[in-house]
């Protein structure tokens, strides 16, 4: 973190000041100066035009009806037909010939009518950032919306909000002049922009229906961002519980803000699921904190990777709170400081880890977190839904030598919940059971349950005294570990096939499968491999994809079958690592955001550093077949395992590769299956500082040759130039 911009006072609310003006001229148009600023329930400050329950002031234009024909969504093609796109290391996004990108939402562009729009060369004010895009886009999805009912309607192309997750930050290219530290303290303007640029959009869209061109609707009402203040409540066994009580919900009901949210997931009763990541590395916790803790909790604070002595991400508590409460800046201090719980933020990291409820069409109810689901670092989840079976929700724990999850809902699917929005939510996620994967070397599996009182999670568990459910699902990596789970190779991103009802898991990579974490039959490789000629990488290098199929094909299922359906490699790698048979058409490494669209294509992107040497990280179609379509074979280090039947490159093509040092994540269609949305995120991330970036993209996505812009995390819309089926 560079010290290098002096602090002034004017600095704290705008430190843009021609930003300042022309946004308070139009603001005034709405409403009197004096009310610019107000807090919100959650102590936040916001710009008065800010929540949607002030938002009477900006009127609600009702859109063009339209008529909500069903349309052609077309079937599962036998093979793909697309150009592959070659391998590149060039700053823009290559797609096929005959399709066409459209860059939609970057970082700090407006959604709201009252602000201007982003300006490199004059960064805008950290609250304005409330109604602006935030930064690292990631997982993302498109909810149909009904233009007479406003409500979810999933047969709907035309209109319908885009609800997307902002990971995290690049703090070097969001500041004017990268992050900055005066005598010790983040200025509080730039934490209020890194808060506000975390956490997820809601935008509002239309697509033309005759050229499939996409566009914001910036003064739509249900515009509107979900920050790391925005005020959630907590439901399931973990709400209410001591464990997650703060000095600001003493009962452990509420808490503010979601951040790390990485990839998503949706339910079938159209509500958007967002995930907390690496949510631990937010907080910061004095050596001294052990003295002061019993054992089980130092235990489960370093088993969530906060030990005694860890600072903080980004240095959000240094800030001095002018604006804001000092109070939001305290809580990420996880240290024991008061007499109490109640009194401090000891239990911060527990009011994270959650998967996170949003209702995009429910402007007035706050957030939920869903402590049933478990609390770990979640990256993604699936959700299966068979009418008169209970739910499955899938789910991944993105770190090294970490497990895959289940949770199974009590209430069995009704369809007629299909619009119940947070009372769904209530009725499927507050009670139901969550499960652990273990792999056995013979392609069976089981599902282990993390029951209080069952399988030994108990108060006498050696790994934590499990004296409730809330302690299980609020420490489930200790309960699973205590139950003999398999360690996988980082689950990243999970997608139901919608013909067979597989799940497929992404395992991104391991550098420490063969070492720390001894090859077993579901992470069966440890190779060596050469990056830029020079720099020996080891374990999983490339990352490979798992899928199973419940036994008697039910969602309650406790047993499985499994196989690999595809291993990451570059095409010139041995057959013993190459296992799927990837040519140049096809090679890939790093597998993480990864999606069924309705047909039956799979979409799988990739974030990686490993082959990044030779091209930029990329998107890829598949039409995989099923569990036991292949055969077993033996790894380069002498595993035996089961795989996929192999592939060629007319059921796994290349579709797209990014701009330089960018991640690909995130994947929706729309219903018509004509305009697939990707996340472009961290482009040039890798920079040294604001004025050297190694990327200009999306500026370059127009002008291939700028060699000025700032690099911008995207949201982009590819479409095709005749209108058709994408990868049709
Ligand atoms: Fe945020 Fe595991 O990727
Ligand atoms: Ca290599
Ligand atoms: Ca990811
Ligand atoms: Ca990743």
């Amino acid at each position: 973190m560079k010290e290098q911009t002096p602090y002034h006072e004017d600095q704290e609310l705008d430190n843009n000041n021609s930003e300042n003006t022309h946004f308070n001229d139009i603001l005034e148009q709405y409403i009197s100066r004096r009310d610019l600023i107000k807090k919100t329930a959650s102590g936040a400050i916001a710009l008065a035009i800010a929540t949607s329950a002030t938002a009477t002031s900006i009127p609600f234009r009702h859109p063009r009806p339209h008529k909500h024909r069903p349309t052609e969504s077309g079937t599962r093609p036998e093979k793909l037909t697309f150009t592959p796109v070659a391998k590149n290391k060039l700053d823009v996004v290559t797609v096929p010939e005959g399709y066409d990108v459209k860059v939609l939402y970057r970082l700090g562009d407006a959604i709201h009518p009252a602000l201007n729009d982003w300006d490199d060369n004059n960064i805008p004010s950290g609250p304005s950032f409330q109604f602006r895009s935030g930064d690292c886009h990631d997982g993302i999805h498109f909810f149909g919306l009904n233009s007479r009912t406003k409500q979810v309607d999933d047969r709907v192309s035309s209109e319908g909000l885009l609800v997307m997750n902002h990971e995290y930050i690049n703090p070097t290219f969001l500041h004017p002049k990268g992050p900055t530290k005066v005598d010790g303290h983040r200025p509080e303007d730039e934490v209020i922009r890194e808060t506000n640029a975390h956490g997820v959009s809601i935008i509002h869209i239309r697509k033309d229906d005759a050229t499939q061109d996409v566009n914001l609707v910036k003064h739509s009402i249900f515009n509107r961002r979900i920050t790391a203040t925005t005020l959630m409540q907590f439901e399931g066994p973990a709400a209410g519980s001591k464990l997650l009580a703060t000095a600001f919900s003493p009962k452990g009901v509420r808490t503010r803000g979601t951040h790390n949210n990485c990839g998503n997931g949706y339910t079938p009763w159209g509500t958007y699921l967002t995930t907390e990541e690496n949510f631990i590395g937010y907080f910061q916790r004095s050596k001294e904190d052990d003295n002061k803790r019993p054992a089980h909790e130092i235990a489960a604070l370093a088993r969530y990777g906060l030990k005694a002595g860890s600072s903080s991400r980004y240095g959000w508590e240094s800030a001095v709170g002018k604006l804001q409460p000092q109070d939001l800046y305290d809580r990420w201090v996880a240290d024991v400081k008061k007499s109490s719980e109640k009194l401090d933020y000891r239990n911060g990291p527990n009011t994270f880890g959650w998967m996170v409820e949003i209702d995009p069409f429910d402007i007035k109810h706050h957030p939920v977190k869903r402590t049933a689901l478990g609390r770990f670092a979640h990256e993604d989840s699936a959700c299966r839904a068979v009418a008169g079976q209970p739910l499955a929700f899938y789910m991944g724990d993105d770190s090294r030598g970490e497990y895959i999850y289940k949770y199974v809902s009590d209430a069995v699917w009704n369809p007629r919940d299909s619009k119940g929005g947070y009372k769904a939510g209530d009725k499927y996620m507050n009670r139901g059971r969550l499960y652990v994967a273990k792999f056995n070397q013979n392609g069976t599996g089981e599902w282990i349950e993390l029951t209080h009182g069952k399988n030994g999670l108990n108060a006498s568990n050696k790994v934590y005294p499990f004296t409730s459910q809330a302690d299980v699902v609020t420490f489930a990596r200790m309960a699973a570990d205590s139950v003999g789970a398999t360690r996988m190779d980082r689950p990243e991103w999970c997608s139901i096939h919608p013909e067979t009802g597989e799940v497929y898991v992404t395992l991104t990579n391991n550098s420490n499968r063969g070492t720390n974490y001894p090859t077993d039959a579901a992470n069966p490789r440890n190779y060596q491999d050469l990056y830029g000629g020079t720099k020996t990488q080891k374990g999983n290098v490339n990352g490979h994809v798992i899928r199973f199929k419940e036994v008697n094909d039910q969602t309650t299922a406790t047993r499985f079958e499994w196989d690999i359906y595809l291993f990451g490699a570059e095409a010139g790698m041995n057959p013993n690592i190459n296992l799927s048979g990837l040519t140049d058409n096809n090679d890939f490494s790093s597998p993480d955001g990864m999606a069924f669209d309705s047909r039956g294509i799979l979409w799988l992107q990739t974030d990686d550093s490993a082959y990044t040497d030779v091209t930029n990280c990329m998107m890829l179609a598949a039409l995989p077949g099923f569990v036991g379509d292949g055969t077993t074979a033996t790894t380069s280090s002498g595993q035996l395992t089961r795989v996929g039947a192999k592939v060629n490159d007319s059921n796994l093509r290349r579709f797209l590769v990014g701009p330089k040092e960018a991640e690909i994540t995130g994947i929706t269609l729309t219903p018509d299956n004509k305009a697939i949305f990707v996340n472009i995120q961290h482009p040039g991330e890798e920079s040294a500082s604001f004025d050297q970036p190694n990327s200009h993209w999306p500026a370059t996505q127009a002008n291939a040759g700028n060699t000025t812009a700032r690099p911008r995390s995207a949201t982009i819309v590819i479409t095709r130039k005749d209108g058709g089926l994408i990868a049709g």
